[in-house]
């Protein structure tokens, strides 16, 4: 965890621009991601080359030009801003005297710290030793000494082998709990689906305010921070809105651009909520200076989990931010594309209440209410450990 450089410790960042189109979004980015793992940033040093060098990354005198920094600042960490492979990490430390990682253990560290319910912590966890299976030969040989070695080793075995099979021994384990947790849902989501409670879920990306709506339409305090990632896990309630019926609610993990590819295919099944839904709520920050491409990003990855075709909403939040008034949009055929309105101040609110009661007709008939909110399956189930 990165908890550790939090407070005096100084982090450096580095980017180097090789003409990608989203170069500047993918910086501004570092930033928010640094920030939300809690750390304290001293400076950034860009570069420029046409394609990254294979020992280091950066040119010889960029990384001079860090080490300057680092030595000047006292710096403690230097995160890159791409993807290194486990000799550039090597040689990149060797040269500038201080631990470097790059984006992907960045993300990874933040999403390590913030998983609360057991399948995220297993997801988390598999993402990990993936990362860490391609970084085997400096990575793992810790374990060994940290155990003592004594009874770890299968007979004729080298290092690498032991730490190949530890990590499949592992892999395995979290596999299996996983594939537990993932029946258990889909019984869950069974008895939903016999109770015709229509299903919508949040999505967007990171920040966007998913949490802050969920809140305010469930009155629970689900967490809202201005932080990337700050909700990992789907979090569903049962609630009953009076325009709706009963619904079921979910809060998603936000997208975000590049997201490495490991966490994409381990965060799959936290995504499966959002497939299985009847509607998609799609919030955005219509605020935000990247708005449309944020969009489009979203679009994309609900593409890539199957989830193209389930109707969606698109969520104009945060209107109290640049004086747009709340309410409905539809398309040439009166059908609800569009709400805007504010998750925080609340204006829009009953609107977006009222789309819901609309589209509930499209999907299924109301059925009897209860008043109550539960929460269905966010909790931790440790008798599954
Ligand atoms: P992730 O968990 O990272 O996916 O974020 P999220 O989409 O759940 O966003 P969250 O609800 O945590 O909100 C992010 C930030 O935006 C917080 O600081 C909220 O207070 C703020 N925010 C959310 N909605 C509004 C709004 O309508 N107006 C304003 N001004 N700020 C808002």
């Amino acid at each position: 965890m990165f908890e550790r450089h939090q407070g005096s410790e100084q982090v450096i960042l580095a980017s180097i621009d090789t003409g990608e189109l989203d170069y500047q979004d993918s910086v501004d980015e570092l930033h928010l991601l640094a920030r939300s793992a809690g750390l304290s940033v001293a400076g950034l040093i860009e570069g420029r080359r046409a394609r990254p060098d294979p020992a280091l990354f950066a040119g010889s005198g960029k990384v001079e030009e860090i080490a300057t920094m680092v030595r000047a600042c006292d710096a403690g960490l230097v995160i890159f801003n791409h993807a290194l492979s486990p000799a550039q990490e090597r040689n990149l430390e060797q040269a500038l005297e201080c631990r470097v990682v790059d984006r992907t253990t960045l993300i990874l560290d933040i999403f390590a710290s913030r998983a609360k319910s057991a399948e995220g912590i297993l997801q988390v966890e598999l993402a990990q030793l993936a990362h860490l299976s391609t970084r085997l030969i400096r990575g793992w040989s810790h374990l060994e000494r940290q155990k003592g070695g004594i009874g770890l080793r299968g007979p004729g075995e080298t290092q690498l082998e032991t730490d190949r099979r530890l990590i499949g021994k592992r892999v395995k384990l979290l596999k299996d709990r996983l594939a537990k947790l993932h029946r258990q849902r889909t019984v869950q989501r069974r008895a939903r689906i016999r109770g015709r409670v229509m299903s919508v879920s949040l999505v967007g990306y990171t920040n966007a305010g998913k949490s802050t709506l969920f809140n305010s339409l469930t009155h629970a305090q689900s967490y809202v921070a201005d932080q990337l990632f700050a909700t990992l896990d789907t979090t569903t309630r049962q609630l009953y809105l009076p325009e709706v019926g009963e619904i079921v609610l979910s809060d998603t993990v936000g997208f975000i651009t590049r997201l490495p590819h490991t966490l994409v295919e381990s965060f799959h099944a936290t995504l499966e909520e959002t497939i299985q839904a009847d509607l998609l709520l799609h919030v955005v920050d219509a605020a935000g200076p990247m708005r449309d491409k944020h969009i489009s990003e979203v679009n994309q990855v609900l593409k890539e989990i199957g989830a193209a075709d389930i109707p969606q909403i698109l969520i104009m939040n945060k209107i109290d931010l640049c004086a747009i008034p709340p309410g409905i949009e539809r398309d040439e055929y009166g059908k609800i594309t569009a709400i805007r309105l504010s998750a925080s101040t609340g204006h829009g609110i009953p609107a977006l209440r009222a789309a819901l009661g609309i589209s509930r007709q499209d999907y299924q008939q109301p059925v009897a209410a209860t008043a109550r909110a539960t929460v269905v399956n966010n909790e931790y189930h440790p008798e599954l450990d």
